[in-house]
């Protein structure tokens, strides 16, 4: 049923109303619908607008409805869209009193309200998600302050690092992804019931009254903007694509990480899935659902904006496509943050491949050229290139570099005859001496960088301290 007044001749097409109607997918916006208008219908009351024993009789069949939608004896059906399907209602149950409730107020300060308070219980609820997961992650990482690992750049080996610095990379991602929701909650708190269809009301109504009772910061400024605005909507949907992302580049590392060449990690049998035909396989899947469910999200927010770009001020039934490109978002970034932190809690590093992988790819490189500036006062540059010959002849001799001797050390190995001079003059003073090869352990190379945000044990326990801190107040 759409809604009609006096000045149609015609019913509408089956086609169009079908086309029109939108009750499928805003019947999920029937908590806040209600919501929003047992707040409207109280202030209509305490402003004198409408007698107060309709106000409180349309507040208590308002919370029946509700009830009786919750417990299923009540079918949200046959309405062009939520807000008719209530009042409908509404005025099936108690009649004349019912049609007092649209006495200033238009659907579309109505349907953008109960959208805000529906985006702001959602960001809440991903907060939720986002700690726990960040709690999951912190608590791995508690387990492997001691798993060194290789850590990549250009996916190359390039310097250790620990499973537990790496897995708190993550949590930050994830902390950062939680403050944006909070962001997007607050910035979204104003409440736009009162602008009207798009130019307010003559009506004395009380707006800082309904803002009140339904928990928003202030009243919207402006009446078009109030009635127009979804950036709300677009902000959120990019603080979800950011967490998708997050948790895609992830996924892109534990399917990598798990692979039987990599070797490093396994994720329980409970989030793998076997092949159709290939008896030994066990896939990723979930991890490569989570990748590939991201594109979704991403949708979304490029659906979000193309939307929005184009429409003038103030409503355009354009935006009643909002809502369909929110909830698919927001479903899949609910069920891929769940099932995510489920599985990330069954991870398991294998620390003896890991240390193994950390021992090719010349990992403690940097570490040999940053003895020779710290003990012999060399420029990093030269130390650098000495090093870096030093590398091509243990590679030559596919050894790794604590697999030279001291002879082997102190020896040039590049081809330049004027670098060799250069160098037997530095050797002079002295080159490496035995302590070069405590100097280049993997594990005194990870526990020696204690810098803030560095990967030694110390040095992530205080990150780690330090982020339950600003979880706390966040
Ligand atoms: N179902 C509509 C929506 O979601 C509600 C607002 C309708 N307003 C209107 N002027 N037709 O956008």
């Amino acid at each position: 049923m759409s809604y009609r007044t006096g000045h149609f001749e015609k019913g509408i097409d089956t086609l169009a109303e079908e086309f029109n109607s939108s009750l499928s997918v805003d019947k999920r916006l029937y908590r806040e619908d209600i919501e929003a208008s047992i707040a409207h219908a109280k202030m209509l009351g305490k402003c004198g607008i409408i007698p107060e024993a309709d106000a409180e009789r349309i507040a208590a069949s308002l919370n029946s409805i509700k009830s009786d939608i919750e417990n299923g004896i009540l079918a949200v059906e046959n309405a062009e869209d939520i807000h008719m399907f209530v009042e409908v209602e509404l005025t099936r149950r108690i009649g004349d009193a019912a049609k007092r409730l649209h006495t200033a107020r238009s659907r579309n300060d109505h349907v953008a309200t109960d959208f805000k308070l529906y985006v702001r219980n959602s960001c809440e609820s991903v907060s939720d998600l986002l700690y726990a997961l960040i709690d999951a992650l912190t608590d791995l990482a508690e387990e492997n302050f001691d798993t060194y690992m290789p850590g990549f750049t250009h996916l190359q080996k390039a310097q250790p690092i620990t499973a537990a610095h790496y897995l708190m990379a993550y949590a930050e991602m994830f902390y950062r992804d939680l403050t944006r929701f909070r962001d997007c909650k607050k910035r979204l708190n104003v409440l736009p019931l009162g602008s009207g269809a798009l130019a307010g009301t003559t009506y004395p109504i009380d707006r800082k009254y309904v803002a009140e009772l339904l928990g928003f910061d202030r009243v919207s400024n402006n009446s078009l903007d109030g009635v127009s605005d979804r950036d709300f909507v677009s902000e959120y949907l990019y603080s979800a694509s950011n967490t998708m992302l997050h948790l895609s580049r992830f996924s892109e590392e534990i399917i990598l990480f798990s692979s039987s060449d990599y070797g490093y990690l396994s994720v329980d049998e409970a989030y793998s899935t076997g092949s159709s035909i290939m008896p030994q396989k066990r896939n990723p899947d979930i991890a490569e659902l989570v990748r590939g469910k991201t594109g979704r999200v991403f949708g979304g927010l490029t659906a979000i904006l193309t939307l929005i770009k184009g429409l003038p001020l103030a409503y355009n039934k354009d935006m009643q496509e909002d809502k369909e490109i929110f909830f698919d978002a927001e479903d899949t970034l609910f069920s891929v943050l769940k099932v995510f932190t489920g599985m990330i809690t069954t991870v398991t590093f294998h620390k003896a491949r890991l240390i193994e992988a950390c021992g090719s790819g010349y990992l403690n490189a940097t570490d040999a050229a940053d003895y020779l500036v710290a003990n012999r006062a060399i420029p990093f540059r030269t130390a650098y290139e000495i090093v870096g010959a030093l590398v091509a002849y243990a590679s030559s001799k596919k050894i790794p570099l604590d697999r030279l001797t001291l002879d082997e050390f102190n020896a040039y190995h590049g081809k330049s005859e004027a670098k060799k001079i250069e160098f037997e003059s530095l050797k002079s003073g002295g080159l490496f001496d035995k302590d070069i090869y405590s100097k280049i352990d993997i594990k005194n190379i990870v526990n020696a960088r204690l810098t803030d945000g560095g990967p030694s044990k110390a040095a992530v326990k205080k990150s780690i301290k330090d982020l339950k801190k600003r979880l706390l107040n966040c």
